[in-house]
């Protein structure tokens, strides 16, 4: 009797075309493309590093615990691809810098959440959090120097203790602050007021955190705004600000730091006038920058 022999008595090295073979079928080229080569290395790395049991159950293990880890508020399996440079290469490949004038984009960070609020230009999104005031000031204009009005900002950063607020949930008893959606206005011009960030650990008491202790790694980013730009007509565009000065900011423990995105927060002295034409008693920071899109193509 014959028998397809496809899958049988498979040797170490045979395996992989075997397996490969079975996603021929594959209707979408590219699904195909990937499953292909995802099996390709995934079998020379097992060979290469001679995995054994023990190790694969480990890593399964692991891989379920991240699962277990991630929630609406929570992304670990977004901090694994951070901690491994996964997030950042993907974003170089998919959009190559320093050919164009738009804002270098970076990674978009597991903190970004749904549901913030839209809200007018100037206001306070610090949403009741103490903190150094800041007062922030950003221009969104097109490669040619042209402001875009109408387009949708979003911005999210951490308190002054490196939290965000998706981290404090019972403390601000699950209400959303520090973040929130602007428009830019007819000059391409979006303002709010907030609280000064500051560097922060990346979350280390889920799986991920393991690995960072294990290889003896800094978990820490330094201190950052996000922002994410959505407009008809222009590639979005998901990037942040880091403050010049940050003591991190050279050993950024998830690989996002661009020198083109390091930006000065000015400090002002307690009885100087904010952009909004409050005379402050305390002190407080400016950051003011322009940021240029890229046009759809
Ligand atoms: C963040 O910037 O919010 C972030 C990015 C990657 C990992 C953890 C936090
Ligand atoms: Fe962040």
């Amino acid at each position: 009797m014959s028998v397809d022999s496809a899958t049988l008595d498979l040797t170490e090295t045979s395996i992989t075309e075997a397996v490969q073979n079975t996603f021929a079928g594959t209707r979408d080229d590219r699904a195909r493309e990937l499953f292909v080569n995802l099996v390709r290395h995934l079998h020379d790395f097992i060979r290469e590093v001679g995995l054994t049991g023990d190790e694969w159950f480990t890593a399964v293990d692991f891989l379920e615990r991240v699962g277990h880890a991630s929630g609406p508020t929570r992304q670990e399996f977004v901090l694994l691809s951070d901690i491994l440079g996964a997030s950042v290469l993907v974003d170089l490949i998919d959009h190559p810098h320093g050919r164009t004038a738009a804002t270098e984009s970076t990674l978009l960070g597991p903190f970004f959440v749904e549901g913030r609020p839209s809200v007018p230009n100037g206001t306070d999104i610090s949403g009741g959090v103490p903190g150094t005031p800041l007062f922030f000031g950003g221009a969104v204009v097109d490669e040619a120097g042209a402001p875009v009005p109408g387009v949708r900002v979003d911005t999210w950063h951490s308190d002054g203790e490196g939290r965000y607020d998706v981290q404090q949930a019972e403390r601000l008893h699950d209400r959303l602050a520090m973040r929130a959606l602007l428009t830019t206005d007819e000059h391409g011009r979006f303002r709010y007021r907030s609280i000064a960030p500051q560097y922060y650990p990346v979350p280390t008491d889920g799986p991920c955190g393991e690995i960072l202790r294990a290889a003896d790694r800094s978990p820490m980013r330094p201190e950052h705004i996000h922002f994410r730009f959505h407009a008809d007509g222009f590639d979005p565009l998901i990037t942040m600000l880091f403050r010049a000065g940050d003591p991190y900011i050279d050993n950024d423990a998830v690989f996002g730091v661009r020198h083109s995105l390091i930006t000065e927060f000015v400090t002002h002295d307690a009885g100087s006038t904010a952009p909004d034409g409050t005379v402050m008693n305390v002190p407080f920071q400016t950051v003011d920058r322009t940021f240029v899109l890229t046009a759809a193509r």
